[in-house]
C-alpha cells in the first residue's frame, strides 16, 4: 500500500477527489493532508473523510528538516500538490526524488511561474484572447510549474468566455483527469 499526502492551501476540491478516489483502492491511500494556512477548507475536508492533517509553518518549512523527517516518519511515498502556493524546497525535493507532483490549471510553459495561480491564471488566458486552456500534471522542481509534464489535456476557450467559465472548464477537467493520473504514478511505483 502506498501513501499519498495531499498539500493543499485553499478549498481543495481537487483534493476531495482524490481522497474519494483512493477511499477504497487496493494499492493506495491518502494518507495526510498539509497545508500551509490553518483555516484553509481543505482541513476540513480532510478532517471530514478521517484522513490526519498537518498545518505547516514557513520558517520550519524552508529552514529545517521537520517536514522532511515527518513525512519520511509517516512513510509517505508520494506527495501531491494540489492548490498549494508555496515554493516546495530543495531538501523536501532532493528526499522524494521524482515522487511530487503538482497539477497547475493552464497549459504549461504557458501561464505558469509564481504568482500564477488560481483566477489569475484564468484572467490572464481571457486578457490574451487564447482560444484555449487547459490543466498539466507535472513533476515538481525547484522552480514553479517548470518540472516534467506528465500529462495535459485542453479545453476551448470561446470569445465569451469569462475567467469564471474558463475556471469551471479546467476544473472539470481537474476533476475529471487528476485521480486517474495519479492512480497511474502509483501503480508504477508499486510496479517499477
Ligand atoms: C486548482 O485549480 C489548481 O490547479 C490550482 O489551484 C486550484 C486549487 O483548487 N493550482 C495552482 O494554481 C498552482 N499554481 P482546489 O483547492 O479546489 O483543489
Amino acid at each position: 500500500m502506498k501513501n499519498i499526502a495531499i498539500f493543499a492551501s485553499g478549498t481543495g476540491s481537487n483534493a476531495q477527489k482524490m481522497m474519494e478516489h483512493f477511499a477504497q483502492h487496493s494499492q493506495a491511500k491518502v494518507t495526510l493532508v498539509v497545508s500551509n494556512k490553518p483555516k484553509a477548507l481543505v482541513l476540513e475536508k480532510a478532517q471530514n473523510f478521517g484522513v490526519a492533517t498537518q498545518v505547516i509553518q514557513r520558517d520550519r518549512f524552508y529552514h529545517s528538516a521537520e517536514v522532511v523527517e515527518s513525512l519520511q516518519n509517516q512513510q509517505i511515498d508520494l506527495i501531491v500538490l494540489a492548490g498549494f502556493l508555496w515554493l516546495v524546497p530543495q531538501n523536501l525535493i532532493a528526499a522524494f526524488p521524482n515522487k511530487i507532483i503538482n497539477i497547475h490549471p493552464a497549459l504549461l510553459p504557458k501561464y505558469g511561474g509564481k504568482g500564477m495561480y488560481g483566477m489569475r491564471v484564468h484572467e490572464a488566458v481571457v486578457a490574451n484572447q487564447e482560444n484555449e486552456s487547459g490543466i498539466t500534471i507535472h513533476y515538481v522542481n525547484e522552480h514553479y510549474d517548470e518540472g516534467k509534464i506528465i500529462f495535459q489535456e485542453r479545453c476551448l476557450v470561446t470569445p465569451d468566455d469569462t475567467p469564471a467559465d474558463v475556471a469551471k472548464k479546467v476544473q472539470a477537467l481537474e476533476h475529471q483527469h487528476f485521480p486517474s493520473v495519479v492512480e497511474q504514478l502509483v501503480k508504477k511505483l508499486s510496479n517499477p
